[in-house]
């Protein structure tokens, strides 16, 4: 039984849990880690010639204090999570908005991070007109004003973008593993090559990256883009590196991890880290243990990389799991009940973690 007051009150709270802003305080002990006094992984980074980051959106940079203190602590490095997919940058045929992907550029250039670029073209991420005209047999032009314009606006400030996302899914039985999309359907596989084509024209000093996720953890898919990569390579399209989304999760093995990672390393190009954070997918009692079981897939994942290769950019999708995309039910489907993930590096209170310290080892014994 409601009176008027609490039971709005009720579902205002109810609204707010459900978008992630109120937390579960209750009945639980907040775990105490003793990692403050150490420096911070961005000071760690510079010290080793690399670099540190996070996915960030600008207007929790903008308004969120704890928010931006601790990305300016930890990171040299920062990575629009959504703003420059070409969904936001253009999402109708006569508007481009480059205002928050710019808000970014000049908060990274203010705090003295690097910024790298996120994604040219994602099949994923295409707005519905671009959908259209590439039905209409328009994808080269749209794909050639498209990267032009983006790569021309921020040429000389981004230094590295990922050029193509997320263009392989062996799951859908296509030739080759491609993912089944609008652009595939169209072009066939040379959308591929030339967007990569398109930016190193547009930008010829960019480090031009491939994006891809579970390369660590499934055969068949690490495999699939290592025969991409190396196409691309023999036909002599200009791509310098692959990205390891790494959204990893507690449960799955890196069965496919090491001898992928040599893979590139023997086709001559680099690695990153691009999107890392850890679903939690085996059961845990305690904060502890959640916080232990991310932390150890964490380290496991990197010690197998810099055994291979010393990835040069490490980013993390998200700094604290208070803005996590794992907790927001609307941005990822497999968290329906928009639980609290524990997966990023920094807990809700922007206090370090297991996952925090893993990093730092890594990093540190590098
Ligand atoms: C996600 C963002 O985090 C969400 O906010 C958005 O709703 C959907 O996209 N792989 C990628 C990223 O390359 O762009 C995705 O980011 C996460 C998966």
């Amino acid at each position: 039984m409601f009176t008027r007051m609490s039971r709005r009150a009720f579902l205002k709270t109810t609204a707010l849990a459900t978008a992630g802003l109120l937390l579960p305080r209750f009945a639980r002990a907040e775990p105490a880690y003793d990692f403050e006094s150490l420096p911070p992984l961005r000071k760690l980074a510079e010290a080793k010639g690399l670099f540190f980051g996070a996915a960030i959106e600008p207007e929790l940079f903008r308004l969120n204090k704890d928010f931006s203190a601790a990305i300016k602590k930890e990171c040299n490095l920062i990575v629009p999570e959504n703003a420059l997919k070409w969904r936001h940058v253009h999402p109708e045929e006569k508007k481009w908005t480059f205002r928050r992907g710019d808000a970014l550029l000049s908060l990274a250039q203010e705090a003295g991070m690097k910024m790298r670029g996120h994604a040219l073209v994602w099949p994923g991420a295409l707005p519905a007109w671009v959908v259209e005209g590439v039905g209409q047999g328009r994808g080269a032009a749209l794909l050639e004003e498209h990267i032009g314009t983006v790569l021309e606006h921020y040429r000389g400030e981004i230094f590295s973008w990922d050029v193509v996302n997320e263009a392989l899914e062996p799951l859908h039985g296509l030739k080759d593993g491609h993912r089944r999309s609008p652009l595939f359907a169209a072009m066939g596989p040379g959308y591929i090559d030339l967007s990569f084509r398109l930016a190193a024209q547009a930008d010829p000093k960019a480090q031009l990256v491939y994006n891809d996720f579970l390369m660590e953890a499934d055969p068949p898919k690490a495999q699939a883009v290592l025969n991409l990569l190396r196409g691309l390579k023999d036909r002599g399209v200009p791509v310098h590196a692959v990205g390891l989304q790494a959204h990893l999760s507690t449960r799955k093995k890196l069965e496919s991890l090491e001898w992928f990672c040599k893979g590139v390393k023997d086709l001559g190009l680099e690695l990153l880290v691009t999107e890392l954070d850890v679903w939690e997918s085996v059961p845990a009692d305690t904060d502890e243990e959640r916080d232990r079981l991310v932390a150890d897939k964490t380290r496991a994942f990197l010690d197998t990389i810099f055994s291979v290769m010393k990835p040069r950019q490490i980013l993390t999708w998200g700094i604290s799991d208070r803005n996590s995309w794992l907790s927001n039910p609307k941005a990822n489907g497999k968290n329906k009940e928009g639980r609290l993930v524990r997966g990023l590096p920094l807990d809700e209170d922007f206090r370090r973690k297991p996952m925090w310290r893993a990093i730092y080892d890594v990093m540190a014994q590098a």
